[in-house]
Parts: C-alpha cells; sequence; structure tokens
C-alpha cells in the first residue's frame, strides 16, 4: 500500500472518530447548551490546527445546533479589509471594510457587537433580507494582530442575549485556541 493510501486511511479513521450525530436536543437552558456545545467543539477541533478546516467543522457546528439563526461563519482579515471565509447559511457579502457593518465595527473595535435590531444599527450590512438580529465576535490572535471576525445571524429579532455573547466569546476562545499555536 502506498504512503498516500495509508495517510488517507488515517485520515478517515479520524474523521469518522469526530463524526457527530445532529439529533434535535433539548437543554433545560441555554447556559447548558453552550456547555455541550463548547464540548463539542473541544472535540471537533481537536488535534486540528488547519485553519479553513477547522472553520469549516466550526461553523457547521454552531449552525446546525443553535436554534433560529439563518447564518454563521467566519469573515477573515487578509491585511486590508475582512472578507467572508467558511460558513453556513445563504452566500453572503464578499468584502467588508474595517469600520463598516456589524462586522467591520467588531474588527476595528475590538469588541463583541451584540446587535439586537439589525435595522436599528447605523450602517448594518443586509446580505440578506431576513436578517433580523445579529453577533459578531473579532478573533484576535495571542500576538494582537486581527485573524478575522465570527459572525451569527438570526431571523429573530432579539434572537442574541448576554448569555450567547459569553457562550460564543467562550466557543471562539476554543477555536483560537485550535488555529493558533
Ligand atoms: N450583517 C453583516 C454583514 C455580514 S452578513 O451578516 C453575513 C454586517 O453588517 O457586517
Amino acid at each position: 500500500m502506498s504512503a498516500t493510501a495509508r495517510r488517507i486511511i488515517r485520515l478517515c479513521r479520524r474523521m469518522l472518530s469526530h463524526m457527530f450525530e445532529f439529533k434535535p436536543q433539548t437543554y433545560a437552558s441555554k447556559h447548558e447548551h453552550y456547555q455541550d456545545l463548547l464540548q463539542q467543539a473541544r472535540g471537533v477541533l481537536h488535534g486540528e490546527h488547519n485553519l479553513i478546516a477547522n472553520a469549516a467543522n466550526f461553523s457547521a457546528l454552531v449552525y446546525h445546533s443553535l436554534p433560529q439563526l439563518n447564518w454563521a461563519g467566519f469573515y477573515l482579515f487578509d491585511g486590508t479589509e475582512l472578507v467572508v471565509g467558511p460558513f453556513q447559511g445563504k452566500p453572503a457579502c464578499i468584502r467588508i471594510a474595517l469600520g463598516r457593518g456589524v462586522c467591520g465595527t467588531a474588527a476595528q473595535t475590538r469588541r463583541t457587537q451584540l446587535v439586537r435590531d439589525v435595522n436599528a444599527f447605523d450602517g448594518h450590512i443586509a446580505c440578506d433580507a431576513a436578517s433580523q438580529s445579529e453577533i459578531v465576535v473579532p478573533l484576535v490572535k495571542p500576538d494582537g494582530s486581527l485573524l478575522g471576525v465570527w459572525d451569527v445571524d438570526s431571523p429573530v429579532t432579539d434572537r442574541f442575549d448576554e448569555e450567547d455573547r459569553v457562550g460564543m466569546e467562550a466557543l471562539c476562545a476554543v477555536f483560537m485556541a485550535a488555529v493558533t499555536l
């Protein structure tokens, strides 16, 4: 057997050991849901440091776990602006300047933006008219430079609260630990 074939088998075994069943689950609280999601995120990212692979799986995990979402994904900083990265949901705006929209504001201020009603956010960029609320977490590397932002949208006004902020920031910390060495 060739080295390449052995490598593919090893990769498949590793993937299978991390497969998840997305069974609909009920949780006693949002806190409990995030705790479970954090464990799943640690599992799905375990042993892998590739940015795109982890960003893709992280987006899929969150999008299929949390209720009432219509978009979940990454915008990555290319040194000049934010460029759309791995995500789940409908096709989205490709480039966002720093300081523009909810994503650009999170990137520029380095602070999570919790927008309960996007219609009330001056400069909100409507990639999908269905989006009514949004949360965006800045992703900052240990050296202080910007990796990008994590953006989650909902078709429901007031979908995100402080518990979501804490939960999303904790999830992003797990993500950053996996992709930055
Ligand atoms: N609404 C975002 C743009 C990205 S989409 O939500 C996917 C913003 O205002 O920055």
